[in-house]
């Protein structure tokens, strides 16, 4: 691989430098408060940063935060991260009210070496996503102007053809980020060599996600267990009714071939537990998953399939997981994920957490995050990378 990495940039020396941060602070808001609830991802990135710092660079940050339609929403600011970021870094963050408007202009030619500014939302901007390369390549001319380099740490983005991820390094001298360079490290070695039994584990709410991933982790996985929302559809495609649990009609024949072609590599729940409704408080009992009652739904796997599942890990030599395996923000729904969690971390392996919600999971759970072997800060780049496909913003830095 011919990417330059930050370590070659410090070298070439960037005191009173402008270099461009394209970071992934795309971090969970609580729906309430409007607070940070887990700011893994501003974390992530402080060695990047920090490394800039100390070498007296002016650093210019930017990054998306949720999925804003291309112009300025208040709910979408990245305002309260340049707080946390400050507060990290033990020095204050410049925020720019804007992209790349008279405010990120006057905040970037006013950093001192450094200094760190944060610019505004990417996606309030339409330049950012567009489909049209000249479109794009506009905004990213606008946003190359504040960099006389510019750095890739933004791991959870590299799988988008944006503006800041694809077009702006096509502009600038280019290089990968620590957190980028450590995903990308990591994630190759499950899919060069593994050592094995290679068990993978994939959890969350929607089939259609995961299976192109499952195609691609098929062949190369001893195992592969099943278990979050999308088991559902898995265990209708075995025969078994549902309930009104989570169920992808239009997949069942896909998982029904997928099992058949699995040798029986993929193992599902043997029991879950079910609920009269999604809600913390809601009426729930576990059962075998040949008996969930037609009017109930499952919100969690059951004990029996966190004990299967976790005897499959307990002799792993290499994990991956990705998705939660119920609706952990419930406590009455959290036992599969935690059960699961535990299992990873007890197992004498090196094993990966791939994903936002799975990375968030661990810690919102209390568990400790150092017990696992990476944290991945990606989830749909995770997966992408793991499917063997091209990732726009690790081909942008290998040019
Ligand atoms: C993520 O949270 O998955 C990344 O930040 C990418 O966000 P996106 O899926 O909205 O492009
Ligand atoms: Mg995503």
């Amino acid at each position: 691989m011919s990417i330059r990495t930050l370590d070659d940039l410090l070298a070439e020396g960037v005191s009173g430098r402008r270099v461009l941060v394209r970071a992934d602070l795309n971090v969970p808001l609580d729906k309430q408060s409007g607070a940070i609830s887990d700011d893994g991802r501003i974390r992530a990135v402080l060695p990047t940063l920090g490394a800039l710092v100390e070498a007296g660079a002016k650093v210019v940050v930017c990054s998306h935060l949720g999925r804003p339609k291309g112009a300025p929403d208040p709910q979408f600011s990245l305002r309260p991260v340049a707080g946390r970021l400050g507060e990290l870094l033990g020095a204050p963050v410049h925020f720019a009210t804007d992209t790349v408007g008279e405010s990120a202009r006057s905040t970037v030619a006013d950093l001192a070496d450094g200094q760190v500014a944060l610019l505004e939302n990417l996606r309030f901007n339409a330049g950012e996503t567009s489909k049209d390369e000249a479109e794009r390549g506009a905004f990213a001319d606008q946003l190359a102007a504040f960099g006389d380099a510019y750095v890739d740490d933004a791991f959870g983005a590299v799988h988008r053809k944006h503006a800041s991820v694809f077009d702006v390094p096509a502009r600038l001298p280019h290089v990968a980020g620590r957190l980028v360079l450590r995903e990308v490290e990591v994630l190759s070695t499950l899919t060069a060599d593994p050592e094995r039994p290679y068990v993978v584990v994939l959890g969350g709410s929607k089939v259609s996600d995961k299976l192109a991933v499952i195609e691609a982790l098929l062949p190369t996985v001893d195992r592969l267990l099943i278990g979050g929302g999308m088991c559902f559809t898995f265990l209708k495609a075995q025969g078994l009714e549902v309930g009104t649990s989570l169920l992808e009609k239009d997949m069942v024949e896909t998982c029904r071939n997928l099992l058949e072609r699995s040798n029986g590599k993929i193992m599902l729940p043997v029991d879950v537990v079910v609920a009269d409704a999604f809600a913390p408080d809601a009426a729930h009992d576990t059962v075998r998953v040949d008996g969930i009652p037609s009017h109930r739904l499952g919100l969690d796997v059951g004990p029996e399939t966190v004990a299967g599942f976790s005897a499959a890990l307990s002799s792993a030599k290499t994990i991956f997981w990705n998705g939660p395996m119920g609706v952990f923000e419930m406590p009455a729904f959290a036992a599969g994920t935690r059960g699961i969690a535990e299992a990873i971390t007890k197992a004498d392996a090196f094993s990966v957490v791939g994903g936002g919600d799975s990375a968030a999971a661990v810690r919102a759970l209390g568990l400790d995050e150092s017990s696992f072997g990476h944290i991945s800060t990606g989830g749909g780049a995770s997966l992408e990378y793991l499917e063997g496909k091209t990732l726009p913003g690790i081909a942008a830095l290998e040019n």
